[in-house]
């Protein structure tokens, strides 16, 4: 039986990446490591948790010893490797956590596979989820392309930027191989509420305030997360080794119109009159070095493999808005706690 080792599992996108492989691939042994930090719950997986392909193991990218052990008892065939933090604004506010985990621990997660598979790396497989802020910011025109050179500007981009660079070398150096992905935003069930749409979905239900960073024009190239696991999938088995392919969802919108349709849609949803969630708008504070606009050109991936986005945003949009209502505990259970102090203050910042 061959393994993979998918790192971040317990979180937004890598649980639907382990749903995705474990329910395809039957026959293969997937491993969820993930150190369930606040972002991470393993209520998203318990509709396959009791399949017998499926392992969790709890544990931190940061311990090599862990990760040399898990790499002992499972004898990994393939690496896709998720675990990161993944919000903004909290590398903004706690930069070190960022570099600990999405550099220090990817490079221990390299170190620790090139061991394990030294002398034997035929067929074998280190996959990096990475995203389009590697890139910077664009202007009203143009797109990231595979060649569009690096210009991170948040504590986040910069450890992903990074974490990127760590990859590359150990497949030139050591002859590790890899395969990269930079990824535009996704969306879907089981999004953390710290995010933009969770985060409004979550406000509008409980008619809290909506806050817009600065003028609510900033741009984003939406992916329903379902079709990012879908494109890890194709790129994992059908990506040439040491290449990088861009994944995005041709679907850019401004934030401000984003909001405003998704007030639309659970207004319906609701049975609230039209135009009730819209007056929650409250344009606030923006996020300091906030990047302009994300679009990306996934031509490669398209031409390559042939892979492209299954479903148009707003039918996405609509199962997204209908999960959060249909999943109210979930949503009661993450909003508690730590996150509700995460919320105050970051929120308070005038
Ligand atoms: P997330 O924050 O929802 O999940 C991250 C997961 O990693 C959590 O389960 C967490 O417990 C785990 N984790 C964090 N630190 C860990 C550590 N030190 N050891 C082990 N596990 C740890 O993130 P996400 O939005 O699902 O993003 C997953 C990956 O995809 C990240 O690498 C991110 O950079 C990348 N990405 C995200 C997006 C997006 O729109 N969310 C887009 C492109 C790329
Ligand atoms: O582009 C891919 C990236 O997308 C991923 O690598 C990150 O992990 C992921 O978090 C996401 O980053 P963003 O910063 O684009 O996502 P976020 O949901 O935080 O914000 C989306 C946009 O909405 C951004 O322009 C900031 C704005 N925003 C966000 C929040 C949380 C608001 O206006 N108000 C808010 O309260």
């Amino acid at each position: 039986m061959s393994s993979i080792l998918i790192s971040g599992g317990a979180g937004f996108i890598g649980s639907h990446v382990v749903r995705h492989f474990v329910n395809r691939y039957p026959d293969t042994r997937i491993v969820n490591l993930d150190a369930l930090t606040y972002a991470g719950n393993l209520e998203n997986l318990r509709d396959i948790e009791h399949l017998p392909n499926y392992h969790f193991e709890k544990g931190n990218i940061l311990d090599r010893d862990f990760l040399a052990g898990l790499f002992e008892k499972y004898q990994f065939d393939g690496v896709i490797h998720l675990a990161a933090e993944s919000h903004v604004d909290r590398s903004i506010s706690d930069p070190l956590a960022f570099v600990e985990t999405n550099v220090i621990g990817t490079v221990n997660m390299l170190q620790v596979a090139t061991q394990a598979w030294k002398g034997q790396m035929d067929g074998k497989r280190f996959y990096h989820v990475s995203t389009d802020e590697v890139y910077g910011s664009l202007g009203e025109e143009g797109f990231f392309t595979e060649e569009t050179r690096y210009d991170p500007r948040s504590p986040y981009s910069a450890s992903k930027a990074s974490s990127d660079h760590f990859v590359r070398a150990w497949h030139h150096t050591y002859g590790l191989p890899v395969v990269l992905s930079n990824c535009s935003n996704n969306y879907g069930p089981n999004h953390f509420p710290e995010k933009l749409i969770p985060l409004m979905i979550s406000n509008i239900r409980q008619g809290k305030p909506l806050p817009v960073y600065g003028d609510g024009l900033y741009t984003r190239d939406w992916l329903w997360v379902k079709d990012h696991a879908s494109a890890i999938d194709a790129i994992f088995h059908q990506g040439r080794v040491g290449e990088t392919y861009n994944i995005g969802g041709n679907n850019e919108w401004k934030n401000i119109d984003l909001v405003h349709q998704l007030c639309d849609i659970m207004d319906e949803l609701l049975g609230r009159a039209q135009g009730t969630a819209r007056q929650l708008i409250t344009f606030v504070k923006d996020r300091p070095g906030h990047d302009r606009r994300y679009a990306i050109d996934a031509s490669k991936l398209r031409n390559e493999i042939g892979w492209e986005p299954s479903i148009r945003f707003e039918e996405g949009f609509r199962m997204t808005a209908q999960w959060y209502l249909d999943n109210e505990a979930w949503l009661q259970d993450v909003i508690s706690g730590n996150y509700q102090e995460y919320y105050d203050k970051q929120y308070a910042r005038k």
